[in-house]
């Protein structure tokens, strides 16, 4: 079957737009109406006209979608498409976590359910949380969710003393200094560019942190010909594509292969892509009170984002 032809076919039909993450396999990063990181998406299913919103990446990121468009019939391909960090933080829990400091505000990174956004004072992705925290006056008190790693970085960075959640990314906080000081001896010309939910050591070698959207544009704007990448392997697709003189190597996970995917962004397949456009299911549902909830905090990083001209 060319699902290609048919997912265009029915994208058409429906009035549908498909927005995929840089982490899903190449053909559907090919067919997807935008590529983008969780800012880029969140700004994009916040701004759409299409009547059907097919999200082609994880469970949180559908949410999201759902969240800012309660209205709208939101599908993801494969409901079980989760997320190692926003399982990481059971919303129960944190609740009893938070309340221990009731003069903290919280901020919460984008990968998170529902449960956890509609506790959270502001949202923040990887592409705008360092501007975000520093919004903030510097003896604000905070509590950064779930991401340790991400928050451990903003607290380096800016010298901040933010409470964290201890959670983590699976397929980041694996990748080792050792694989990479290994992939440096051997290509000493390479540059590092290292996506935040890495291990602090891993990003003190880096030679850029960022989102996978800053990332990116860094590899295209670096006038070095070749770069290590330590985050998911499917933002190769696009490195490659918009430099294809370049090379790229994704951090191997383990010596069994040179790849680092994550289990849950590659649950997406073509066929799951053009059957949930088909039977427009599975949906995701939300209760209207969580949904009016959730939307604030994810609402005030849009509107600070839009602010500084981060989107
Ligand atoms: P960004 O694409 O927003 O940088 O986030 C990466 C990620 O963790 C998606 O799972
Ligand atoms: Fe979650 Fe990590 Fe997969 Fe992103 S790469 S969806 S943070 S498990």
């Amino acid at each position: 079957m060319d699902y290609t032809t048919a997912i265009d076919k029915l994208r058409k039909e429906k009035n549908a737009i498909i927005l995929a993450h840089y982490y899903q396999i190449p053909e559907i990063q090919d067919i997807a109406d935008y590529i983008g990181d969780s800012l880029g998406l969140a700004q994009k299913a916040a701004e759409t006209d299409a009547d059907l919103i097919v999200f082609a990446g994880v469970h949180f990121m559908a949410e999201t979608a759902k969240i800012l468009n309660p209205n709208k019939k939101v599908l993801l391909p494969d409901l079980e498409a989760g997320c190692s960090l926003a399982a990481s933080c059971p919303p129960n829990d944190f609740k009893k976590f938070s309340k221990k400091y009731p003069d903290h505000i919280v901020l919460s990174y984008i990968n998170c359910t529902a449960g956890i956004k509609e506790l959270s004072d502001v949202i923040v992705t990887s592409g705008n949380a360092v501007q975000i925290v520093e919004s903030f006056p510097k003896d604000q008190k905070i509590i950064f969710a779930p991401d340790k790693n991400l928050g451990g970085y903003i607290n380096n960075l800016t010298g901040r003393d933010m409470l964290l959640w201890d959670g983590t990314c699976e397929v980041h906080d694996l990748l080792t200094t050792e694989a990479i000081i290994q992939l440096k001896i051997e290509n000493p010309d390479a540059k590092l560019v290292a996506h935040p939910e890495c291990d602090g050591p891993v990003l003190e070698l880096a030679d850029m942190v960022g989102s996978t959207t800053a990332m990116l544009k860094y590899t295209q704007n670096n006038s070095s010909k070749k770069f290590i990448v330590a985050s998911e392997t499917g933002i190769l697709h696009q490195m490659q594509k918009n430099s294809p003189k370049k090379v790229f190597m994704v951090v191997p996970k383990d010596e069994t292969c040179n790849c680092n995917d994550c289990p849950y962004m590659k649950m997406n397949t073509m066929e799951k892509l053009y059957k949930c456009l088909l039977d427009e299911t599975p949906e995701i549902n939300l209760p209207i009170e969580v949904i009016q909830r959730a939307k604030k905090p994810i609402n005030k990083m849009l509107n600070i984002s839009r602010k500084m001209g981060l989107i």
